[in-house]
């Protein structure tokens, strides 16, 4: 059964639409137009012209700023018109900041988050962790991917039309826009924001490709780049990774071998080039998925710390064990966790799904050697670059979905432990 109509009615109760259902928040034709500015110098601000909304991809405009000044935070002003002919008829604001550079030193706040969906948030406005962070004065926040489910009922998204229905009534909740519009961010996606659980190129659910989950993501849904995975550096002594985990990958099901890949050949040579080359003090490795783990003792063939991706992962941990400042951390598992292998210098830094519903898939009892914490509750991983005696430090702190934080590694600017 491939009849679009025929599926979306299947998700709806008799005799209701789509725009109906508790959430909707359909798109429409329009204009907008946007104007930003550095923080207190207005008389420096630019425009971008009124453009028009493009009903094929969600009714969305992407503008790519490429003037920006680094270290600087900016703010925005979006408008909203229905045709040239008309008033305005909205306005909103935000702010986001720029990063430093390699020549910026000073302390950075940021956050990665991990695995939530409207139907498992813990507040009628949204989730909890996002009033959280606006208290944390972020510079950046990474989310690590499952931000949607689209293989979870109510309704179950196996039509473009149902996925957008997704991504607009998530990012219509209150708690999520307020964080948003003041929040830099960077968006990774995971298998459950492109077909469904464990998903691998080939597959497609309904009569949606892997290669259109793909470009829904990419290209629509959140900023497109040229590549998907892509180096910042923050400052001086910050430098992060963010990981492309799903385009470039062999089918989950193949046996282990050299040539099976998560990363794809030009990305992991990209990796290791780039973390040889920084002189960034901290480097964060981000990947959806985990490298070290440990992940669930059965069934699960779909990341670097299971056996199905062995080879590769090795590869990955020995290199990244050469040096004394590469820190991974990783979303997808719905429980929080910070694991080092003694006599290694490799840590890993699990920030946990997004709502205490969502967690689980561990259980708390089962601690193992390499775990320095381990918790089966939702929340997120704040990490910190802090000056002591002006030696750069870098924090991890995972907090509970209130913001209250219950571990802390601290790490010197020699990349070791402090405890
Ligand atoms: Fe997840």
């Amino acid at each position: 059964m491939t009849d679009v109509a025929v599926l979306n009615r299947s998700q709806l109760p008799e005799g209701v639409s789509l725009e109906e259902i508790q959430g909707a928040c359909p798109g429409t034709d329009g204009q907008v137009k946007l104007r930003y500015y550095p923080e207190n110098r207005e008389s420096d601000s630019r425009e971008l012209d009124w453009t028009s909304v493009d009903p094929a991809r969600n009714f969305t405009v992407q503008w790519k700023l490429q003037d920006l000044a680094p270290g600087t935070s900016y703010q925005l002003e979006f408008l909203a018109r229905k045709d040239a002919g008309s008033a305005v008829s909205d306005t909103f604001h935000g702010t986001f900041q720029t990063a430093g550079g390699a020549e910026m030193a000073g302390p950075l706040n940021f956050s990665i988050v991990s695995c939530h969906d409207y139907d498992r948030k813990d507040h009628p406005d949204g989730h909890k962790i996002y009033a959280a962070m606006l208290e944390d004065d972020l510079d950046f926040y990474i989310h690590t991917g499952d931000i949607e489910y689209y293989d979870k009922p109510n309704p179950y998204a196996f039509t473009e039309e149902l996925m957008r229905f997704k991504w607009d009534r998530l990012f219509a909740l209150p708690l999520q826009r307020d964080f948003y519009a003041r929040t830099t961010a960077y968006f990774m996606k995971d298998d459950h924001d492109i077909l469904y659980d464990d998903a691998f190129p080939g597959m497609t659910y309904g009569p949606v490709t892997f290669e259109r989950g793909l470009e829904i993501f990419d290209e629509e849904q959140f900023p497109s780049r040229d590549t998907t995975y892509t180096t910042i550096r923050w400052g001086k002594d910050l430098q992060i990774w963010i990981l492309e985990g799903r385009r470039y990958r062999s089918k989950n099901t193949d046996p282990d071998s050299p040539a099976k890949t998560i990363l794809g050949e030009a990305q992991k040579q990209w990796l290791f080039n780039t973390l040889q080359a920084s002189d960034a003090t901290f480097k964060v490795i981000v990947s959806a998925s985990p490298v070290l783990g440990p992940d669930r003792p059965r069934g699960k063939n779909d990341n670097h710390s299971n056996k199905a991706f062995q080879t590769e992962g090795d590869e990955i941990r020995a290199f990244v064990n050469q040096f004394d400042n590469i820190f991974f951390c990783n979303g997808d598992r719905h429980w929080q966790y910070v694991t080092h292998f003694e006599d290694t210098n490799l840590w890993e830094f699990g920030c946990g799904a997004g709502a205490d519903e969502h967690a689980g898939g561990w259980s708390q009892d089962n601690v193992q050697p390499e775990h320095r914490f381990l918790r089966v509750k939702g929340g997120y991983l704040f990490g910190q670059v802090t000056y002591e005696n002006d030696q750069p430090q870098l924090h991890f702190q995972h907090r509970d979905v209130d913001g209250k934080t219950v571990h802390e590694e601290v790490f010197d600017s020699s990349g070791a432990p402090l405890q």
